[in-house]
């Protein structure tokens, strides 16, 4: 049975959640494995738009099993928060059709502190994270001193974690000139906050294992997107996970080999929320443009985000990392009506040619984009639901980007509603 796993293989915002609510109809469990509530991911179903951070997408079908594996970093407070908006529009969520791994660690108010601390400390070298508090978690969860879900069911272990953990962030608080934290009080928080969260938490790996054994389809839903993967994307500019779809096995405690398909989702331009390298950014009308037409503004911060010509060698790249075997492309529609369109196929560096970007700092930033110029296309592709409906020079851009990157289109999206998409090849087919 081929399980499913969803890569961003850009920098984030490919439109992951579009397309694993498109997919979830197939599958039965659909788990989150890495990243936390700096995502946002938005379905829009007819009238309804949902924006999830923490949530997997497929929670909004019925009958479904949502999974929150180990990998992620959980603010439970976040977590409540987006279950009661849900809630709100229809959708229930109970311990019938959300788990939680008993393993998974906490983001606690200390850890927003210490981001947005450390960001305003770092001036005008800032990573431009979304203040949530990843980094910080990661770095505890790394550090062996995290609270982890299960830790919250017996206090005096609780006790035991508070003291290792507090010992450490007063120390770097006092550097940073912030006040001590008030123990009794982040303790009460997490006191009143267990019993809310327990009853979720399970032991995942083997919720995992069952479903494999009985046949069950398994999507892996990947929040940010592969040039924000902690060793492989813009370091330091990117995110404290593995982005990359290996974690998908670690980030639920499932082997390798459950993994069958992994889906890159690749928009069909570039975007980016933050700081750090980009080289084919815009910053002129078509950059302006893209904006516009994408309504490229961030689900979790609001931030407008940098648009830019489709980078095939960044693509290739992240496809060859995380072994995509194919792709859904998103947002073809954003570019109807362009002239001409741009993609960068190679970058050059001091005078000499790259069909990689190197991991050098100081040659990222001398890097000048090759481009190829494509013929653009004066009708809609808005909505499209078949090839058929496609304009001849839509079809050709697309299978230009195939051959740059090495990778076949598998799925093709036309809008933001569910049902614009084209399905070429499914992912779920053994
Ligand atoms: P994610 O973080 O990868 O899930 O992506 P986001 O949801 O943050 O950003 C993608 C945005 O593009 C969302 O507002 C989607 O509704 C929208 N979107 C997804 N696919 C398409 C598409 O094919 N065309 C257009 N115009 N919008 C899309
Ligand atoms: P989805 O899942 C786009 C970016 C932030 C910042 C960097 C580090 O919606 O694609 P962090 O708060 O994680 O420490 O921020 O990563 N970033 C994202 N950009 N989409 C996301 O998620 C992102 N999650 C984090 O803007 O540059
Ligand atoms: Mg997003």
């Amino acid at each position: 049975m081929a399980n499913v796993v969803v890569v961003g293989a850009q920098w984030g915002d490919e439109g992951k959640g579009k397309i694993v609510d498109w997919l979830s109809e197939r599958a039965d469990v659909i788990a989150r494995f890495q990243g936390g509530h700096s995502a946002g991911h938005t379905l829009v179903i007819g009238d309804k738009v949902f924006k999830l951070s923490l949530l997997p997408s497929g929670i909004v079908r019925e009958n479904k099993l949502a999974v929150i594996g180990n990998g992620v970093v959980l603010d439970p407070w976040a977590l409540f928060a987006e279950i009661d908006k849900l809630a709100g529009q229809g959708v229930r969520i109970s311990t019938e059709n959300l788990m939680i791994a008993e393993n998974t660690p906490l983001i606690l108010p200390l850890h927003q502190d210490l981001d947005k601390l450390r960001e305003e400390a770092a001036g005008k070298a800032k990573i431009g994270t979304t203040g949530r508090g990843i980094g910080p978690a990661y770095e505890d969860k790394v550090g062996r001193r995290t609270i982890r879900v299960a830790d919250l069911g017996d206090e005096e272990t609780l006790d035991a974690r508070l003291d290792r953990l507090l010992a450490h962030h007063d120390a770097l608080r006092q550097g940073l000139g912030a006040t001590p934290i008030d123990r009794a009080e982040l303790k009460a928080k997490l006191m009143e906050v267990a019993p809310k969260l327990l009853p979720y938490a399970q032991p995942v790996w083997k919720i995992m294992a069952d479903a494999r054994k009985s046949g069950k389809r398994i999507l892996f839903e990947g929040a940010q997107g592969s040039l924000l993967d902690i060793d492989f994307g813009t370091y330091p500019y990117v995110t404290s996970s593995t982005t990359m779809s290996g974690a998908a096995a670690s980030g639920t405690g499932m082997g390798p080999g459950a993994i069958g398909f992994v889906l890159g989702i690749v928009k069909a331009y570039t975007t980016r929320v933050g700081e750090g390298p980009f080289p084919t950014e815009l910053d002129d009308a078509d950059g302006q443009r893209l904006g516009e037409r994408g309504h490229e503004f961030g689900t979790v911060t609001g931030r407008k985000r940098r648009c830019g010509w489709f980078d095939a060698v960044l693509v290739r790249q992240t496809c060859a990392i995380s072994g995509v075997n194919g792709i859904a492309l998103t947002k073809l529609d954003v570019l109807d009506g362009f002239e001409t369109l741009k993609i960068c196929t190679g970058y050059q560096i001091d005078g000499v040619t790259y069909d990689y970007l190197p991991t050098a700092a100081a040659l990222q930033a001398k890097v000048t984009p090759v481009y190829e110029e494509m013929e653009g296309w004066q009708e809609s592709t808005a909505g499209a639901r078949s090839w058929a409906d496609l304009p001849a020079a839509a079809i050709k851009y697309v299978r230009r980007v195939e051959e740059l990157i090495q990778c076949p289109v598998a799925l093709l999206s036309t809008s933001p509603e569910r049902d614009d998409t084209i399905l070429v090849t499914d992912p779920f087919a053994d």
